[in-house]
């Protein structure tokens, strides 16, 4: 025989190249854990139901554990000529237990072999990404509780359009990694369905148990059809169509923070660790965590669309298509992971500079919607009111004068039913604290809301 899997039918070896061009060991020998797992629970099952007898699911058992020391031990040399992380584990159990190792494929393919393994990797890093992801909300949660009075212009158009508080822009970031987080469970069930006993596509003619080896691995339940079971690969696009989004989100906080910690606004500082000099300018000190985070976003990007064509117009059911799923899943996690842990150490050491942002939110006009709701509760209809206040900011503009900076004298020439009373609106503690209600910036409703989310990520 040319190969010791499958050779039986061929008449000469595989020609170098393809074996090499055909092989995925390089990348899917990281799946070697999750493989043995689903091995040791196929051999049980199949001894459970009298296909192997207890000493051969017990030789098995005790060479793959072994097998796996190995690997982790770093004296297994992986083999191109055997493909994959499959044949490369099965091998090595036979060339251990002889010719029991050549039984545990009974009933079973690489087909469902691999998607299993995959989903069971998987389910173990979405597990490990969402412990990061809880981490990251939870610092943010905390970091805007502790910011909750501190003043900074909130923008449209990046332009300055009403004072918020920072916490309240930080519980902004929080929301959208809450429905990230969401996005990651409801993947995760559907991530968690076995596959095995679909064996090539069409199931097999051994009386195998599936709901024995879906318990056993900790799946949900059985996948429900073989020929779906092999060729499903939605789990792989939606986890990388949750971590697309996550990145697009990262990406916009990066964006903010290189924004904030740029000379021209001055509103954060950076913690040196997180940041890099120049090797030419010695003044420089550059946010490169969240740029390459905000870079790395696009690679993800590619990954989605990458894996989205890979399973376009595929027919039922396995093909070698498939092969490449790994490469862009693994990468994916890889990149979100570290994200992610990079989000979750720097973004809580974010260090406000409360007296530039008060600055800002001053030099903006930001209060003049607040002076037009005041002249709309003396009796002014709000298009009137609005007009009146247009009138006092260009009257600012040109007097180099903020609302609040400007004389009771000055701002009655503008409505008569303005009055000393104005200048609580006027200022910036008064305009913040008048969003008094749910979803609302006043430091107040950002306490209330760092608490609602700090009991919805504890319930989680
Ligand atoms: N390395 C293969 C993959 O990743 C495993 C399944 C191979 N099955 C096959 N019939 N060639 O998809």
């Amino acid at each position: 025989a040319t190969n010791q899997s499958w050779g039986g039918r061929f008449s000469e070896p595989t020609d170098a190249f393809v074996a090499a061009f055909t092989a995925s060991i390089d990348f899917d020998k990281r799946l070697y854990h999750h493989d043995i797992r689903g091995s040791i629970a196929h051999a049980t099952m199949l001894a459970r139901v009298g296909v192997l007898t207890e000493e051969e699911r017990d030789r098995i058992i005790e060479g793959l554990t072994e097998i796996e020391a190995e690997i982790e031990r770093g004296e297994v040399e992986w083999s191109v000529a055997l493909e994959d992380i499959h044949m490369n584990v099965e091998a090595r159990l036979t060339d251990k237990i002889g010719i029991t190792g050549k039984k545990l494929h009974t009933g079973r393919s690489r087909n469902d072999q691999i998607a299993t393994d995959i989903r069971l990797y998987l389910r173990d890093e979405i597990d490990a990404v969402a412990a990061e992801l809880a981490r990251l909300r939870s610092g943010l949660i905390e970091l805007a509780d502790r910011e909750a009075d501190t003043i900074m212009p909130g923008f449209t158009h990046l332009q300055t359009a009403q004072p918020v508080t920072f916490g309240h822009h930080l519980l902004a970031w929080q929301e959208m990694l809450a429905r990230d987080h969401e996005r990651l469970y409801d993947c995760r069930k559907r991530v968690n369905v076995l596959p095995l006993g679909a064996a090539a596509l069409a199931g097999t003619t051994y009386p195998i148990d599936r709901h024995v080896t879906a318990e056993m691995l900790g799946f949900s339940r059985p996948a429900e059809n073989s020929l779906d079971a092999v060729s499903d690969r939605d789990f792989a696009i939606e986890f990388t169509a949750f971590a697309s989004i996550l990145l697009m989100h990262l990406s916009r906080m990066s964006e903010e923070m290189v924004l904030w910690a740029s000379a021209q606004f001055d509103f954060v500082d950076l913690p040196d660790r997180f940041c890099t000099g120049s090797s030419i300018m010695p003044q420089k000190k550059n946010p490169d965590v969240p740029e390459l985070v905000r870079g790395k976003t696009g690679r993800v990007y590619g990954h989605l669309m990458s894996l989205l064509t890979l399973m376009k117009s595929q027919p039922l059911a396995y093909n070698k298509d498939n092969q490449e799923d790994k490469e862009p899943l693994f990468d994916t996690l890889d990149t979100v992971k570290g994200c992610l842990r990079a989000f979750a150490d720097m973004a809580p050491a974010l260090v406000a500079k409360p007296d530039s942002m008060l600055e800002a939110a001053r030099r903006g006009f930001s209060t003049a919607t607040d002076l037009a709701d005041y002249l709309v509760r003396a009796g002014v209809a709000f298009r009137d009111a609005h007009e009146v206040v247009g009138k006092a900011v260009a009257y600012g503009i040109e007097q180099k004068k903020d609302l609040s900076e400007m004389s009771l004298d000055e701002l009655k020439r503008f409505s008569t039913v303005i009055d000393a009373d104005v200048f609580d609106v006027l200022t910036l503690e008064g305009s913040v604290a008048a969003r008094n209600h749910i979803g609302g910036t006043a430091p107040d409703q950002v306490r209330a809301a760092a608490q609602r989310a700090r009991e919805a990520l504890a319930a989680l």
